[in-house]
C-alpha cells in the first residue's frame, strides 16, 4: 500500500466517542480503513507501521470480537501488544482503575484501549494519562469502534451512506452501539428509524439526533435498505422487566423472513454481536444471504488498524 500524497484531516488525540468527529473526519477513517482492508487481504497481512509502540488492550468487561479485533489490527500493524485481563489483575485485590491506568502507564504504552461498565471511565481515563485512549465501550455510553464499522461496512456493500434508510432495533436505551451508530449515520447524512419497545427507547431520542422512532418493527423495516438488530442488553437493564416475555419480545420485535420482506429487495441486515438467536433475529435471517453480520466482523479489524495508524501519530505506511 503507498503511501497517501494528501494528508488526512484528523484532530483528535483519543477516540471515546462519535460525538466528537466530524464528518470528515470520520470519512477520514473510513477511506483509511478501505486501504488496510487491502492489507488483510494479502497473503501476509502484517505491515510495519506500528513498530516498537506498544498498545495495552484493557477489558474490564468481556468481550470477544472488539477484544480479538483490537489484538489482530495491533499485530497486523506490527504493534507490541498487551492484553490485560481484569479477573487476574490486581483490580481482584481492591486497586483502582486510576492506579490501575497510573500503573500501566509507568510502562510508556502509546496506546491505550479500554473497555468500562462505567459510562465516562474513557474520558476520566483519557483526562489523566498521556497515552491515546480508544473507548472499546463504556456502559451504554459509546462504542466508537463499532459505529466506525459498522459505517464502513455500510458504505462499502451499499456505495454510500448519505441519503439511506437505515432501522435500528431493539433495546434501544441500553445500546452504546445504537447511540454511537445514529450519531455517526446522522453525520453522514443517513436518515436513522429506531423501533423497540416503548421502555427500551430512551426519551427524547427523535429531538436529540434526527432519528425516527417507530413504535412498530413493521414501520422502521417497511423499505428499509439497512436492517439493524440488537441485543437485549439485560445486564444494563438493573433487574427491570422491560418487556413482558422473551417470546412477546420475538414476536413483537425480531426479525424474520417475513418481517425482512418488507425491506428494500436489496436491503442487508446488520447485527453488531452476540446475538442471541431465536429472540431477535431467526437463524435464517441471521445466515441468509442479506446478512453482512461476519463481514462486520472482518472490517472491524481494517477499521481498528485505521484508527490505531491515526492516534499513533500517522506514521509512514509500508
Ligand atoms: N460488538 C461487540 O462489541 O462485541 P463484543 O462485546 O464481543 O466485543
Amino acid at each position: 500500500m503507498a503511501a497517501s500524497t494528501s494528508e488526512p484531516r484528523f484532530n483528535q488525540r483519543h477516540l471515546l466517542d462519535m460525538s466528537s468527529l466530524d464528518a470528515e473526519e470520520i470519512t477520514t477513517i473510513l477511506d483509511l480503513a478501505d486501504r488496510f482492508f487491502e492489507i488483510s487481504e494479502r497473503p501476509i497481512k502484517k505491515v510495519p507501521t506500528l513498530r516498537g509502540q506498544t498498545v495495552v488492550n484493557l477489558f474490564m468487561e468481556p468481550s470477544t470480537r472488539t477484544r480479538i479485533s483490537f489484538e489482530v489490527a495491533e499485530k497486523r500493524l506490527s504493534a507490541d501488544t498487551i492484553n490485560f485481563s481484569a479477573s487476574t489483575s490486581s483490580t481482584k485485590k481492591g486497586e483502582t482503575l486510576l492506579d490501575t491506568v497510573k500503573n500501566l502507564e509507568a510502562m510508556s504504552p502509546q496506546i491505550l484501549v479500554m473497555r468500562h461498565s462505567e459510562p465516562g471511565a474513557a474520558h476520566f481515563v483519557a483526562k489523566r494519562v498521556n497515552a491515546a485512549v480508544v473507548n472499546a465501550g463504556d456502559g451504554a455510553h459509546a462504542h466508537p469502534t463499532q459505529a466506525l464499522l459498522d459505517c464502513a461496512t455500510i458504505r462499502k456493500v451499499k456505495g454510500k451512506i448519505k441519503g439511506l434508510e437505515i432501522a435500528i432495533v431493539g433495546d434501544i436505551d441500553h445500546s452504546r452501539v445504537a447511540r454511537s451508530d445514529i450519531i455517526a449515520l446522522r453525520k453522514l447524512g443517513a436518515n436513522v428509524r429506531v423501533a423497540g419497545p416503548k421502555t427500551m427507547i430512551p426519551p427524547g431520542l427523535a429531538e436529540l439526533t434526527g432519528a425516527t422512532v417507530c413504535h412498530k418493527l413493521g414501520e422502521a423495516v417497511e423499505g428499509a435498505d439497512v436492517v439493524m438488530m440488537l441485543r437485549i442488553q439485560a445486564e444494563r437493564q438493573g433487574g427491570a422487566c422491560l418487556f413482558p416475555s422473551t417470546r412477546e419480545y420475538s414476536r413483537t420485535f425480531g426479525l424474520d423472513s417475513d418481517v425482512l420482506s418488507m425491506s428494500k429487495d436489496d436491503a442487508i441486515v446488520m447485527h453488531p454481536g452476540p446475538m442471541n438467536r431465536g429472540v431477535e433475529i431467526t437463524p435464517e435471517v441471521a445466515d441468509g444471504p442479506r446478512s453482512v453480520i461476519l463481514y462486520q466482523v472482518t472490517y472491524g479489524v481494517a477499521v481498528r488498524m485505521a484508527v490505531l495508524y491515526l492516534l499513533a501519530g500517522k506514521p509512514p505506511v509500508e
